[in-house]
């Protein structure tokens, strides 16, 4: 967050903070001064009781601050982090009495926010498959706005106008005031020509009327209508359209609750505003936990993974992805991104691999374990999205509809296509490769698989990730119109199969998805000679906007190898976003959106979890291994090693 987003919070906050305070402590806490030495220093632990995403950690900071500047806090994840229950969000250190009296007010604050935050992340995933954009309202509590509107941004939502004075918003009520649309259109820009504005209509001749305005409409807003009418609606805008642009961008709006959410995003509109973001909160639940400032350091899961580290030695061996919190990864013996530590775990000769990334990764350090390792990850339930988007199931059954359509001129899909799998998949889609003498890929070799595979046969089948697939088929030179999006539902035509030469299989990242076109025209706005860099499973118009585009460990070499003083915006994960803005003071480094985006699947892995792990271990426990039955794994290998030796 830059220091004037954080600055705006703050100055908003501080009148609302001191309300509180009088309210809730008054002339003082009457139970804590009477039970506790002021004199003793606490410990306590703000812990999260629920998944979500927390927002204004800088506020309940401030209320502690407020109470008494000698507590000192210490916030364990980021704004806008998605966190697991039981995961320590913050910790506070100072005077019993303190720590008492600031808690409530602090966690009341931290709770709306976050339960704000948590929402809009769940609207934004929901349709983070289309175009849509989820926006706030002003429907937000009073005197709360620009906390309520915060807390969206933090869970990946934009904000909609802040107020009546900075956008102009034509509604029906001003319509029918006025005297038509047109009429209230005309008045409104007349007074003020420099307002963006937007207009309400609630059926289609009005939308008509009002594309047809000149000079266009910033935005239109559907109020109220039915799938089926915004669907029209869309249509219309688009066929009114110039060539070559959207048009006027649409909004829907009214009675869009989370059920109903991805029909409407699936109509095509671009703007969803949703009043249940900030006017029905369900507050995030947290817990602060108080203890004498010494049992905090013996329980503390750092201080006992550093004991277990110490005592299995060379029997151990972390291996930490680069989207891993800071405070895990600073136990890794190794980082790297998964093609480093897919080899890293092919070279280690420890008894135990605790992988600390995702279950993918682990099932990768499993197949390639030498016999007596063993792969353990700190939650056997960190999954992937991408992942998740293709099962051996669906896949097989595509590969037989391909089949069938080359059969039909006498060929078969085994002798025609090379099928490549991303590294961000099951062990059994890896296995499939290597039964039908294909590979798999990482995001730092799938160019040089991709070219190996179109050396072996004409066509290339690539999943799950359809944006690295057709990213890394543009960088050779493929286009478009060699390359086929495989639909589930409605497979393709033979013919449609004959003609193409990549066919991508429809899976996307949810994290990766996130940036948008607007995400680097802003930056570039903002920061002249900004260089964008943005990781190959972002959008093609994205890879094609920035400057350049590669892996993490790419990314990392490219900042590395840059001159000081260079600008970057990086659209990746934003744990290694924040790694590489702390480890390289000498550039200027920000996430491409504003909104960090976070790997919910990598957050699961904890320094509490890997603590587990380790203590089981010293206990000779094996929690969490990973392991793939062995015909799967014997497959699964062979397309592995055949990567690993290109
Ligand atoms: P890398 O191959 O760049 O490590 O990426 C893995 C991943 O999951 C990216 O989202
Ligand atoms: Fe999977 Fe995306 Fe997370 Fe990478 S960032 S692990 S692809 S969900």
């Amino acid at each position: 967050m830059d220091d004037k987003t954080l600055q705006a919070l703050l100055d908003a906050a501080a009148p609302l903070i001191e309300l509180a305070i009088a309210e809730d402590i008054g002339p003082g806490d009457a139970t804590s001064t009477a039970t506790l030495d002021p004199n003793v220093l606490l410990h306590g632990r703000i812990t999260a009781k629920e998944r979500g995403v927390i927002a204004g950690l800088p506020v309940a900071e401030a209320v502690f601050r407020r109470v008494d500047p000698a507590i000192v806090f210490t916030a364990r994840v980021a704004e806008g982090q998605e966190v697991v229950p039981g995961e320590i969000v913050a910790e506070v250190v100072g005077p019993g009495p303190s720590l008492l009296a600031a808690e409530r007010t602090a966690l009341n604050f931290l709770q709306r926010m976050s339960g704000i935050a948590t929402v809009t992340r769940s609207f934004v995933a929901a349709v983070s498959t289309t175009n849509a954009t989820i926006l706030d309202t002003r429907k937000t509590l009073p005197g709360y706005r620009v906390l309520d509107k915060y807390a969206v941004r933090m869970g990946g939502g934009v904000n909609h106008r802040m107020s009546l004075f900075d956008m102009l918003m034509v509604k029906d009520n001003h319509i029918d005031g006025a005297g038509g649309l047109l009429r209230a259109v005309e008045c409104a820009r007349a007074q003020h020509p420099d307002l963006p504005i937007e207009v309400e209509v609630r059926d289609l001749d009005e939308l008509r009327q009002a594309l047809a305005i000149e000079p266009p409409l910033d935005r239109i807003l559907l109020d109220n209508m039915d799938l089926d009418t915004m669907r029209e609606a869309v249509a219309i805008a688009q066929a009114l359209a110039p060539s070559g642009t959207r048009g006027v961008p649409l909004e829907a709006s009214g009675n869009v609750t989370r059920a109903r959410l991805k029909d409407i995003a699936e109509t095509g509109v671009d703007f969803i505003s949703a009043g249940a973001l900030t006017h029905s909160v369900k507050a995030f639940d947290l817990s602060m936990k108080i203890q004498p400032l010494s049992d905090a350091v013996e329980s503390d899961p750092a201080t006992r993974i550093r004991v277990a580290k110490n005592a299995l030695g060379d029997r151990l061996v972390i291996l930490g992805h680069h989207y891993q919190r800071e405070d895990v990864i600073a136990f890794a013996d190794y980082r790297g991104d998964s093609l480093e530590l897919a080899r890293r775990a092919a070279q280690t000769d420890a008894e135990y691999i605790v992988f600390c990334g995702v279950h993918f990764m682990a099932e990768v350090a499993a197949i390639l374990a030498k016999p007596g390792q063993h792969v353990l990850i700190p939650d056997i339930d960190a999954g992937c999205f991408l992942a998740e988007t293709a099962s051996e199931h669906l896949v097989a059954a595509a590969w037989s509809t391909l089949d069938a359509a080359l059969s039909a001129t006498g060929s078969s899909a085994d002798t025609e296509i090379t099928p490549i799998t991303y590294v961000n998949s099951d062990a059994e889609l890896k296995a499939f490769c290597g039964q039908h003498n294909g590979t798999v890929c990482t995001s730092g070799n799938a160019d040089r698989v991709l070219k190996w595979a179109l050396a072996q046969r004409p066509r290339v089948f690539f999943f799950p990730d359809q944006h690295l697939g057709r990213n890394t088929a543009h960088k050779l030179g493929i286009a478009d119109d060699e390359m086929l999006l495989w639909n589930v539902h409605r497979p393709p035509s033979a013919e449609t199969i004959r003609a193409a030469k990549v066919i991508l299989w429809p899976g996307v990242c949810n994290v990766h998805q996130r940036f948008r076109p607007e995400h680097i025209h802003a930056m570039r706005e903002r920061y002249p000679g900004i260089r964008v860099i943005v990781h190959p499973e972002c959008k093609a118009e994205l890879v094609a906007l920035a400057d350049d585009a590669g892996s993490t460990a790419y990314i990392l070499k490219q900042i590395e190898a840059a001159p000081a003083g260079t600008q970057w915006a990086i659209g990746t994960e934003s744990r290694l976003v924040h790694r590489l803005q702390a480890e390289h003071p000498e550039q200027r480094i920000l996430s491409l959106s504003d909104v960090p985006p976070f790997c919910a699947n990598m957050t699961q892995i904890t320094a509490a979890n890997l603590a587990a792990v380790l203590d089981a271990l010293l206990h000779g426990e094996m929690l969490n291994e990973v392991t793939v039955e062995p015909e799967t794994r014997h497959w699964a290998k062979m397309a592995l090693e055949r990567m690993l030796s290109l």
